[in-house]
């Protein structure tokens, strides 16, 4: 019996026993678990914190790559604006002229056009009661950049008419026309204009446009100017112009042969033969018949001459200079002999890109339309009377 009481209590503590070691692996599990969870829970947090500080990384990245996008563009306004101010700079002092070593070639180039002035001195009678003459330039402005370094444009140079027209590069046969010089300047590239389709191709930079007709100049043997009306689109007119063994009019654009002028007194051709092969010649043409008035050889050597325009029966021809970036009218030629070499002023043209491949002047405006290495630049002329100099 007694044997048996002590069997049973063994027993119950073995059972208790165990039940212990259950208990405490049970509470351990637990405590686990918990710990577990625990982690997860952190784990969890962490991954979330660590998203948001990816977020906020990025967001402040975008932030970042805004102001330096901001930095850029003002950096580049800075830079038109020195750019600009530069230009003005160069302009002052073009206007106080800081002037250069070129009088020994003046006195050089004058002593062989007397000899050539003598020769030819035709009487030419006035069309206009126009007396003036260019005095300084007042201002320029950069309108625009568009096409290739060499190129043509022009107003309109009627009265009535506001159009701008872009004879791009020196061979093609279409012009871009735009509605104002105000659509041009805003317009992006060419988008706001018309592209009008010649019936021939034009070459050189020697073109004019005058109410509402294109005088282009074609040359495939013979040069020839065709009038061409934009509003009929047909050719109202085309003449071979009666001058034999043509050399480009211009030493630094050798792709114009000949170059159409418009001014007070109407149209005018700057042109050059074998014959007077150092020189330009001028003459003067009639706008509807297209017949030659009168001719004149210049005293304007086509050597080094960029381009030319007229004023008032003036012919005045810009040359390239030593001075890198500068050109400058040096030589005129008046039809009424009213200003000679020695009248003309000193005039400068503010610093540039390259070589000026066109100037076209507007006898209403008195500005002249400038193709400057594919800028489009406006300068604003000065004048005085022929007779105060
Ligand atoms: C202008 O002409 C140049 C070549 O001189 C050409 O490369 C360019 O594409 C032309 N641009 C337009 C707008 O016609």
């Amino acid at each position: 019996m007694r044997g048996l009481v002590v069997l049973v209590t063994l027993t119950c503590f073995a059972t208790a026993q165990h039940q212990a070691l259950i208990d405490y692996l049970e509470r351990r599990l637990l405590a686990i678990e918990d710990r577990i969870s625990l982690w997860h829970e952190q784990t969890t947090r962490y991954a979330s914190e660590l998203r948001e500080l990816k977020q906020q990384m990025v967001s402040q990245l975008e932030n970042l790559d805004k102001e330096k996008e901001a930095l850029r563009t003002n950096l580049d306004g800075v830079g038109t604006r020195v750019d600009r101010v530069e230009r003005e700079l160069d302009y002052l002092e073009t206007q106080n002229g800081a002037q250069p070593c070129v009088d020994v070639d003046d006195k050089l180039i004058e002593q062989q056009v007397t000899l050539v002035q003598e020769k030819q001195k035709a009487k030419y009678s006035k069309l206009s009661d126009c007396s003036h003459m260019i005095s300084n330039i007042k201002a320029m402005k950069i309108l625009k950049r568009v096409g290739g370094p060499k190129g043509m444009w022009t107003k309109d140079m009627s009265k009535t008419s506001g159009k701008v027209y872009i004879f791009n590069g020196t061979d093609e046969d279409s012009v871009y026309e735009f509605a104002t010089v105000q659509d041009f300047a805003r317009s992006l590239g060419m988008s706001l204009s018309k592209s009008l389709k010649l019936p021939s191709s034009w070459k050189g930079t020697g073109h004019a446009v005058y109410d509402n007709h294109v005088y282009y100049i074609n040359q495939v043997q013979d040069i020839t100017v065709v009038k061409y009306d934009m509003k009929s689109s047909s050719i109202t007119d085309s003449a071979v112009f009666p001058v034999q063994d043509h050399v480009p009019v211009y030493g630094l654009t050798p792709e114009t042969v000949m170059d159409l002028a418009v001014d007070e007194e109407g149209l005018w051709a700057i042109y050059a033969t074998r014959q007077n092969e150092r020189h330009i010649s001028l003459a003067k043409l009639d706008a509807n018949s297209m017949d030659i008035e009168q001719v004149w050889d210049t005293n304007c050597p086509r050597e080094n001459a960029e381009a030319a325009f007229v004023i008032c029966g003036t012919l005045y021809v810009v040359y390239n200079t030593a001075q890198p970036g500068r050109s400058r009218i040096q030589c005129v030629f008046d039809v009424n002999d009213m200003v000679t070499n020695e009248d003309a002023p000193l005039i400068y043209f503010p610093k540039r890109y390259g070589a000026h491949s066109s100037l076209k002047y507007n006898p209403h405006e008195q500005l002249l339309y400038a193709w400057d290495d594919g800028y489009q630049i406006l300068y604003k002329l000065v004048m005085k009377k022929k007779l105060e100099i």
